[in-house]
């Protein structure tokens, strides 16, 4: 039995060396130690054996069992390893590679401005405020003193809902003014507000008109609010825009709800002697605004006698234009990533 044994550690030894995958390996493991298998069949006979022998042969079918269980382990790890290898080099893949970049996102050039802006304006007091795009025609028009024959409401330039026979009108906004109305309803005076977001016209696109595009609206109330608050508001801003002071003149200008009315010019910030951007003059449009008309206090319930105040609208996309160079406002809305991957965080 002794030489079976030796035997048996011999070929078993041999034969697991020789299993190149663990098909094999696992028909080596049973044929040896498996239920029916060859050393299982020794361990049973040794209660046939004599009381002395039994120990030792006992003891060194033991070791045998042990020293094949090890070896059959150390091949399964070895053959793992191995074909793991395999696979990988088969698939082409070099796991010591660096992984694929993810990509970085950046931000609009619109929203940079305007968070920008809400940072300099919220350090000055002035809560940021919104309203739906989908904007009622008394928001949108009447509380702004926008007579009911004011070509602008018509169909030239606002883009209408459909709603029932009878029923309110409501438009996409045209503009963030109607934010003034619904702020001042939801505030009070005083109220510092301003408001960036989208706005729509039915306008007939090219480099310099889009059908959607942003603006920012500037507002505030108080008592004994005049012209050198505006434009005190409205240098601050453009200063947050450009990062340094850029002279600025006012210009009479007419918008329903504001009396009087202007518009601000700022020196090119591009050239001293007039250029494209400029279109020579050395001057550029930037910023309507003006005092609020009475009319418009009168329509959120508050005195005209008691209370006056500012207002001004920004154009973030022509803002944003300028400050980037970027040349035709339909990239604005486009969402191409080669426009947009310029604009990287
Ligand atoms: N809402 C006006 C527009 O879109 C701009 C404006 C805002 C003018 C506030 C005066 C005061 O053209």
């Amino acid at each position: 039995m002794r030489d079976r044994l030796e035997a048996l550690r011999r070929d078993g030894l041999a034969a697991v060396s020789e299993a190149q995958d663990l098909d094999t390996l696992y028909g080596v493991e049973s044929r040896l130690l498996g239920r029916t298998g060859a050393l299982t069949a020794e361990l049973k006979g040794l209660g046939k054996l004599s009381p002395e022998d039994r120990p030792v042969v006992g003891k060194l079918a033991n070791e045998i069992k042990q020293a094949l269980q090890g070896a059959l382990e150390e091949r399964r790890t070895a053959i793992e390893s191995a074909e793991l290898a395999a696979d990988l080099v088969g698939e082409g893949l070099d796991p010591s590679l660096p992984g694929a970049p993810a990509p970085k996102g950046g931000v609009h050039p619109v929203l940079a401005i305007a968070r920008e802006l809400e940072d300099v304006f919220s350090s000055m007091g002035y809560v940021v405020w919104d309203g739906p795009e989908i904007e009622t025609e008394a928001n949108n028009f009447d509380a702004l003193n926008i007579p009911a024959d004011h070509p602008a409401r018509e169909g030239h330039d606002t883009i209408w809902m459909k709603v029932e026979e009878g029923s309110p009108r409501r438009c996409l906004r045209t503009h963030t003014s109607p934010v003034q109305v619904r702020a001042l309803r939801e505030f009070g005076a005083p109220l510092r507000v301003i408001a960036p977001g989208r706005v729509f016209r039915q306008e007939a696109q090219d480099a310099t008109h889009d059908h959607t595009f942003h603006q920012m609206e500037g507002l505030v109330v108080d008592k004994g609010v005049g012209v050198p608050h505006m434009l005190h508001a409205m240098n601050t801003l453009l200063e947050g825009v450009f990062g340094r002071k850029l002279e600025t003149r006012l210009r009479p200008g007419f918008f329903p709800f504001v009396e009087p009315g202007f518009e601000l010019d700022a020196r090119c910030p591009f050239c001293k002697e007039g250029c494209k951007v400029c279109k020579g003059s050395t001057w550029i449009e930037l910023m309507p605004g003006g005092l609020v008309h009475p009319n418009v206090l009168t329509a959120v319930g508050l005195d005209p006698e008691e209370y006056s105040g500012f207002a001004f609208g920004l154009g973030l996309s022509r803002i944003a234009m300028l400050r980037y160079g970027i040349n035709d406002i339909r990239w604005m809305m486009s969402g191409d990533l080669r426009f947009l991957e310029q604009f990287q965080a």
